[in-house]
């Protein structure tokens, strides 16, 4: 080692050091472990009402809003359902249709539907097959082509059809933007691919394009939350259906509405704002919960690993 090399060793010995020193001085300082040692900020700005006004009485009048949402097994099911649909609670006249990719329905999803006290549909709708063992799995699609059919069939004329995953997030006065859509409306959908968000481009008034990080050649580049389409529409167009394939799904739909770029409705403040995230759960792996036969045997943590088995946590 030269000396200079053994100077600059020393240096960076000496700095780190000295470096972790004062660190462990500020917490030292502090009155116990974790508790902060610098002081914290608190700004009070302003509370809201006592009482729930968001839920007013004379719902019957507003035009029903029918949301697809697919789901599937897995351990954030429960957990994403129950955010979105206590979401829901806070809107009016919705029908929250849940179309499972299983062939039968889950008691836990049927148990929070019936707590939620939603007007809602509970659909077991598998994806066949064929479509799992593709490179690019089309996700979700059966769950929306029967909801979609539902819709066609059961659907109130003045309805609207909106699809919503059960990993976006959304605001609720999204749902006033789209309640009174007669053909497709559009507004931005957040946390979307390289762009961070896919929004339609809009020039005095109407869509002429869309900013969206992955054209791939879609004529309509946007995300399945970013549209909702009006239910007589929707019965007017001669086979509205939704493809299987990956990536293609929205295009593929809005295409088979016959929808022109100049029919499209504007929502959320000329697509200035977002009201509405593709935000995505962390994914959790399927675990199976270590109890030895010789452990837990007189307390809780058997009882919750059976509730958390049947609610998909868990194996
Ligand atoms: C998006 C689209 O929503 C999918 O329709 C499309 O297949 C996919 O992009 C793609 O282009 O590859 P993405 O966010 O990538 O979906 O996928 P997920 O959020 O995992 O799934 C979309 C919806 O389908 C969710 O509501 C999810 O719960 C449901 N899903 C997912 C199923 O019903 N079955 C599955 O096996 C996976
Ligand atoms: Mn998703």
């Amino acid at each position: 080692m030269t000396r200079r090399q053994r100077i600059i060793m020393t240096v960076i010995v000496v700095g780190s050091l000295i470096y972790i020193i004062l660190t462990q001085m500020v917490h030292v300082m502090g009155k116990a472990p974790g508790e902060p040692v610098q002081h914290e900020v608190r700004k009070f700005c302003a509370s809201g009402p006592k009482w729930n006004v968001s839920l007013k009485v004379n719902e019957a009048i507003l035009p029903i809003i029918y949301i697809v949402t697919p789901t599937y097994r897995r351990p954030e099911m429960v957990a994403e359902l129950t955010r979105l649909g206590q979401t829901l609670t806070m809107v009016q006249r919705v029908h929250w249709i849940v179309a499972e990719d299983s062939s039968s329905c889950s008691s836990v999803i049927s148990a929070l539907l019936h707590r939620l006290g939603l007007p809602f549909t509970h659909l077991a709708t598998p994806m066949p097959e064929v479509y799992r063992r593709e490179r690019y799995v089309p996700r979700g699609v059966s769950n929306r082509r029967a909801a979609l059919q539902w819709v066609l069939e059961e659907g109130q004329e003045h309805g609207v059809l909106f699809f919503l995953d059960d990993d976006n997030t959304i605001d609720i006065r999204l749902f006033d933007e789209m309640r009174y859509t007669q053909v497709v409306s559009m507004w931005p959908v957040g946390l979307i691919g390289d762009y961070t968000v896919s929004s339609p481009v809009v020039r005095e008034g109407k869509v002429v394009g869309f900013y969206d990080g992955w054209p791939a050649g879609r004529k309509f580049q946007v995300d399945m939350a970013g549209f909702a389409v009006g239910v007589s529409y929707l019965r007017n167009q001669k086979r509205p259906t939704m493809p299987y394939i990956a990536g293609h799904e929205e295009d593929g739909f809005l295409k088979s509405l016959n929808l022109k770029l100049e029919d499209i409705e504007v929502k959320a403040n000329g697509c200035t704002e977002v009201m509405v995230w593709h935000t995505r759960t962390a994914k959790n792996p399927t675990r199976a919960l270590r109890l030895p036969p010789d452990k837990h045997i007189n307390d809780n943590i058997r009882a919750l690993a059976d509730n958390m088995r049947h609610m998909g946590m868990i194996k």
